[in-house]
């Protein structure tokens, strides 16, 4: 699927097209450069989900966890990651597949980990306001 977002007030309604897109997929990988937009649509995608929670890169924390309406949301930035063995660490397995949504920023840190089923949403920059989003499920 690809969509076009022209600005930010138009993330909501994308946000819906993509949960609804996703079906049964609960792990979303986001890729696009630094600012593209990835936590920004996370957010849009959290509240959603129902969460009236502060939604905020978790850069420095590695994962945030928010609730929603009917599901538990595990928010991943894993671009300060300096190796693999660091998610280990930090109990990736016990996220990705404890059938919650999880929201992974910067899924290249990690390339042996990904579970065999994802949705791949890559964001890509226009101008200012407006992105392009394609969304495949693997
Ligand atoms: N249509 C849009 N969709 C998403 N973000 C937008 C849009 N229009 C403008 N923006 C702005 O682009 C910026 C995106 O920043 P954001 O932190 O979401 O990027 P990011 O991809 O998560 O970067 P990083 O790799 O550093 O985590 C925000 O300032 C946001 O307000
Ligand atoms: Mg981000």
């Amino acid at each position: 699927m690809l969509l076009t977002i022209p600005s930010l007030s138009d993330l909501p309604s994308a946000a819906a097209a993509i949960i609804a897109q996703a079906g049964s997929n609960k792990i979303f990988l986001f890729y696009g450069d630094m600012g593209a937009g990835k936590t920004t649509l996370i957010k849009s995608l959290c509240e959603c989900l129902g969460t009236t929670e502060t939604v905020t890169s978790p850069t420095f924390s590695i994962v945030n966890e928010y609730i929603g309406t009917d599901n538990r949301i595990f928010h991943f930035d894993f671009y300060r990651l300096k190796n693999q063995s660091e998610a280990f660490d930090m109990g990736y397995e016990e996220y990705f597949y404890s059938d919650a949504y999880c929201f992974i920023e910067w899924p290249e840190r990690i390339p042996d980990l990904l579970p065999a089923h994802y949705v791949n949403v890559k964001i890509r920059v226009l101008n200012d306001n407006t992105r392009e989003i394609i969304i495949d499920k693997i």
